[in-house]
């Protein structure tokens, strides 16, 4: 597959000589940032407390932890798609919580969300379900929502960017199949041209590859690190999966016991480092 001969040449290359970088000893701006975040439900246990982490432009950061260790609840209350108990939620330096839902919409806009289980409609083509992704650019907020239902009714120049956008993701051949009949993979990569095109800034992904065959998650993880390092998108996984982690993120971070155990560049890490988040 192209992606992976891309991923494979670029692995045998030796890297690039480091050209002059004007911004070179100025931290990349931070996009998220929460502050001291804690979220129980009723009267259970915490799920968490006083979790602060940030996430600066451009990084890929990995949120690990075993099942039920509160990666899901984390990655939804930076949305406040779940509301946190207390706390501070900034999001492109503006303050979430409190935020009256105008704004909460229009910060959300912005964002990117690949759920485990691809949400696209399945009757629909692919290309068709990449417009949707449109839906909530304010732009089309002067257009007919009907207009960006399906691609047939679809402006041209709409058409054609989201066939940029499959292209991006490696489906520019299945374009015009319907949802239904693509494979787990190429859902999910649709979804993935479906951020690209509603312009998202920061992509959320909640466990992107783990209802796919290893096969297909893996590519999918290779797809985020290679829009990550080609068009340098801001990637915010969960996942549970310990390789996927250290091969795909440049950054861990990590929920045990309710709290963040590692935070820490990916490179600096080593699978015995992680065991211990699932004892
Ligand atoms: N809506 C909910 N109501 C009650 N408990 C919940 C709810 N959502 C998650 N939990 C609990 O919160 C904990 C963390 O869940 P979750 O965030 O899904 O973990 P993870 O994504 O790491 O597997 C689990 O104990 C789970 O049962
Ligand atoms: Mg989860």
């Amino acid at each position: 597959m192209l992606l992976d001969a891309e991923r494979a040449a670029r692995l045998q290359q030796p890297p690039a000589s480091p050209a002059p970088d004007p911004s070179a000893g100025v931290q990349s701006a931070t996009v998220l940032q929460s502050t001291g975040l804690a979220k129980r439900f009723g009267a259970d246990k915490p799920v968490f407390s006083d979790v602060s982490f940030a996430v600066r432009k451009g990084e890929s950061v990995a949120l690990l932890g075993a099942n039920g260790a509160g990666k899901s609840t984390l990655l939804r209350c930076c949305l406040r798609l779940i509301e946190p108990d207390a706390g501070s939620i900034k999001l492109f330096g503006r303050e979430l919580v409190g935020a009256p839902a105008s704004a909460l919409r229009e910060l959300r806009a912005r964002v990117g969300f690949v759920f485990q289980r691809h949400n696209l409609v399945p009757r629909l083509s692919a290309l068709s379900n990449t417009i949707h992704g449109a839906l909530g650019r304010s732009e089309s907020a002067r257009l007919w929502p009907p207009l960006l239902w399906s691609q047939a009714l679809a402006p041209d120049g709409l058409r054609a960017e989201a066939l940029a956008c499959l292209a991006r993701v490696g489906l520019a051949d299945v374009a015009s199949r319907r949802a239904d009949r693509l494979s787990g993979g190429q859902s999910q990569r649709v979804t993935v041209a479906r951020a690209l095109m509603q312009q998202a800034e920061i992509v959320f992904a909640d466990e992107p590859a783990a209802s796919l065959d290893p096969a297909a998650g893996a590519e999918v993880m290779a797809l985020f690190a290679d829009l990550n390092r080609r068009e340098k998108l801001t990637f915010v996984y969960t996942t549970h999966n310990l390789a996927h982690a250290l091969e795909f993120s440049d950054r861990v971070v990590a929920l045990r016991a309710g709290r963040i155990e590692i935070d820490a560049a990916t490179h600096s890490l080593r699978a015995e480092d992680l065991k211990g988040l699932y004892g």
